[in-house]
């Protein structure tokens, strides 16, 4: 027994910020980023914080799963920029949707929503009812703004997900690389008089072309290997969901092997890279959009910072 999904939500900022509008602060251009990163546009918060995020995409989910808060067993949130470190995020959204459940959150970087689903997985085994999965981010608060090769990329945004019973999720494989060379979001340096070594810049690192080399690879081994577990071939699945950080990755993984492009969900060009979240928004563009079919295959794929990376594959039970 693992889990079903039961209803899905998303929720992302008011604001919407263009290339243009970047470019009037930054050295870059609307050309440069659609061809190299696939991005015209984002959403960024301008008074939401992480934790609205994450309570409006939980809202939506629960309202389509027909869930009250006091019926969950667990919340659990995937995120790398979490309001606070402590109290974690999903306490924040326990408080604010009014449930009562135990609340923790998960860190994987942007592979986060795929380690979670195998959280979720472990808690069904051990007999939970109905868990609210989210992941939401704010990495807007930790980009350099003065930095064109990260501050184009990042953006915020949430997707949530109810869960209950069922055989849907059919197998996965979860990598990690730990380190932090090249891709890392350091914590709040702190302030002791006895600490001696000198703080590190407390934005968004990332030697993008590194990370790029990594993703590519990790997608598609990841992505093979899922599918294989599941004893099954590419062509059988009938949804590709890969994480959104750069539209050049996907399109290297559809072209490898022979995905319908129609087939492999992309929306990059408007919401940007929102790291955790960027799975569980286009599941629920997906859920929401009618054209899942009862007994459909779904792999998702997911890679960042860790370095970690991820795929699942998941049958959907109407
Ligand atoms: N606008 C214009 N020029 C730029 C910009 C910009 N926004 N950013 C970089 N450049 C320039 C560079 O300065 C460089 O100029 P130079 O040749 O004069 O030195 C040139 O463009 C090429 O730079 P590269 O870094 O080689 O560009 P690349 O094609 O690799 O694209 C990018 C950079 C988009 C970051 C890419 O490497 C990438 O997508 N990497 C993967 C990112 C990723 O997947 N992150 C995942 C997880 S994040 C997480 O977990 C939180």
């Amino acid at each position: 027994m693992s889990f079903k999904i039961l209803g899905t939500g998303s929720c992302l900022p008011q604001r919407t910020v263009t290339n243009e509008e970047l470019s009037e602060f930054l050295d870059t251009s609307d050309e440069w980023i659609q061809q190299r990163v696939g991005i015209r546009q984002r959403r960024v918060c301008t008074t939401e914080t992480t934790t609205d995020l994450a309570a409006g995409a939980a809202i939506a989910a629960l309202e389509m799963s027909g869930t009250k808060p006091e019926e969950l067993d667990m919340i659990l949130c995937a995120t790398v920029s979490a309001d606070n470190a402590a109290p974690s995020l999903a306490c924040s959204v326990q408080n604010k949707i009014e449930a009562s459940c135990p609340a923790m959150d998960i860190n994987a970087g942007c592979t986060g929503f795929i380690y979670m689903l195998e959280t979720a997985a472990g808690f069904f085994a051990m007999g939970y009812k109905k868990i609210l999965i989210i992941g939401a981010e704010r990495l807007t608060r930790c980009a350099d703004w003065t930095d064109r090769s990260t501050a184009v990329i990042f953006a915020d945004g949430a997707g949530a997900m109810v869960l209950g019973p069922g055989n849907s999720y059919i197998s996965s494989k979860l990598v990690a690389k730990g380190g932090d060379a090249v891709l890392r979001i350091p914590s709040f340096h702190g302030m002791s008089p006895f600490y001696e070594v000198e703080p590190r810049e407390p934005y968004i690192y990332m030697n993008g072309q590194e990370v790029f080399k990594f993703a590519v690879n990790a997608m598609c081994t990841d992505l093979a290997d899922a599918v294989e577990k599941a004893g099954l071939t590419m062509d059988e699945i009938a949804w590709v969901i890969p994480h959104q950080a750069n539209a050049r990755i996907i399109d290297f993984a559809v072209k490898k092997f022979g995905i319908k492009p129609e087939r492999c969900l992309k929306n990059i060009e408007i919401t940007g890279n929102t790291s955790a979240a960027s799975v569980a928004i286009l599941a629920d563009e997906l859920v929401r959009s009618g054209r899942l079919k009862d007994g459909d295959y779904i792999a998702m794929a997911a890679f960042g910072a860790g370095l970690t990376s991820a795929a699942c594959v998941i049958k959907w039970e109407a």
